[in-house]
């Protein structure tokens, strides 16, 4: 499992504690930045970060802002990306489970490192089930080939 990480300025330090922890589990990962603490806009890190995720070069991706809310919402705009903005660990399995989630955004001003270590976790494993919501998941791919027609 290889992961493409990425923040803003706020989203930093808790990224920073989070690679510090993939360190100790061995989990691979490259961090897309922000790589200091000066004020910096969050869609510069979540285009680059969704494109390696959805061009296949990452397994999944994590964005973190101070809410989670502008992150996510600039790496839905990547076609293939289905990112949930999350801050709890039910809602981060049952998007694996239910919606294929690739990419979780959680919030450095919402959540604390314990938390966001329980909602990463059923992230990673949390397994898609196909079958019946796979329809869905079709269904927003469709929104997207007609969006590409304008
Ligand atoms: C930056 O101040 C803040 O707006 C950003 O980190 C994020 O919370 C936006 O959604």
């Amino acid at each position: 499992m290889k992961l493409a990480l990425g923040s803003d300025h706020v989203g930093r330090e808790l990224k920073l504690k989070l690679m510090e922890w993939f360190d100790e589990i061995g989990i691979e990962y490259k961090d897309f930045g922000a790589y200091s603490s000066e004020r910096t806009n969050y869609p510069e890190y979540a285009v680059p970060v969704a494109k390696a995720v959805v061009n296949g070069e990452y397994d999944r991706g994590i964005l973190i802002c101070g809410t989670g809310v502008g992150i996510s919402i600039s790496a839905n705009k990547i076609h293939g990306v289905r990112c949930v903005c999350c801050s709890e660990p039910y809602s981060a399995l049952l998007s694996r489970n239910h919606n294929n989630t690739n990419i979780l955004a959680m919030g450095s001003r919402v959540v604390g490192l314990d938390l966001a270590k329980m909602i990463v976790k059923n992230f990673l494993e949390g397994e898609y089930e196909g079958g019946r919501h796979q329809v869905r998941v079709d269904e927003i791919a469709q929104i997207e080939k007609t969006q590409s027609l304008g």
